[in-house]
């Protein structure tokens, strides 16, 4: 992460959670679900959790563990479930500070790869997967909601949402070609590609990936 923005941001990210004040979730949230579901995940790592609305949602048998760089998140998320979470960097994954307590079926990662270095990380969570485990990574969907269509910085600054928001976060965006190039040196495999959508053009993309070392 490039600033502090996400332990800056506890009580406003919460609250747009809680208030599902970002409206492409009324799409996106089913679709992770979904995504978890019909691959019969039933150990699942959750990259970048956040407040831990996952956790909540998921059904009770699948065993979920959830990590985040933000403290201030994890010690929400601890707050609001009795799931496992740990605050855990995506540094701390690369220098593998850190391993989960058993292999999982999936990784997933739910808008929460927002560096630009991606495939380290990508092939730090390839090694906790058991075989035929999947990686499953929602984002925006880089054709439609990029705000230009190009590899590079971006910044969100939150404000067209009635909460207020210190500071801006920015985020790295990269086209389709530059997503699938990451998987590539990341030693992934591409094995499904969904296109959530509520009216109109698709809101995010899914990609369903397997290791392939
Ligand atoms: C947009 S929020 C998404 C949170 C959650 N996955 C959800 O669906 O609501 C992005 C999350 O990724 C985490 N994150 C992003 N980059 C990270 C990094 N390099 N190390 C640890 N956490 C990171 C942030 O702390 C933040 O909680």
């Amino acid at each position: 992460m490039k600033n502090n923005f996400w332990n800056e941001n506890v009580e406003q990210w919460v609250q747009v959670i809680d208030s599902m004040g970002i409206d492409s979730r009324k799409i996106t949230n089913p679709a992770i679900i979904q995504a978890i579901s019909d691959n019969k995940l039933k150990s699942v790592l959750d990259v970048g959790c956040g407040e831990g609305w996952l956790a909540r949602s998921l059904p009770e048998d699948i065993q979920y563990t959830g990590i985040d760089g933000s403290e201030g998140l994890i010690k929400k998320a601890q707050e609001r479930s009795g799931h496992l979470f740990e605050a855990v960097s995506y540094d701390d994954l690369k220098s593998k500070n850190w391993r989960p307590n058993a292999l999982v079926e999936g990784v997933v990662f739910n808008f929460s790869l927002l560096d630009e270095d991606i495939s380290s990380t990508l092939k730090s969570v390839s090694e906790f997967l058991l075989p035929e485990g999947k990686i499953i990574i929602q984002t925006i969907h880089p054709c439609f909601k990029l705000p230009t269509y190009q590899d590079g910085w971006f910044i969100e600054d939150f404000k067209t949402m009635s909460v207020d928001f210190k500071d801006v976060m920015p985020w790295y965006g990269r086209t389709l070609s530059s997503w699938i190039s990451e998987f590539e040196k990341s030693d992934l495999r591409l094995c499904q590609l969904i296109e959530p959508r509520g009216e109109g053009l698709p809101t995010s993309i899914i990609f369903i990936l397997k290791s392939v070392k």
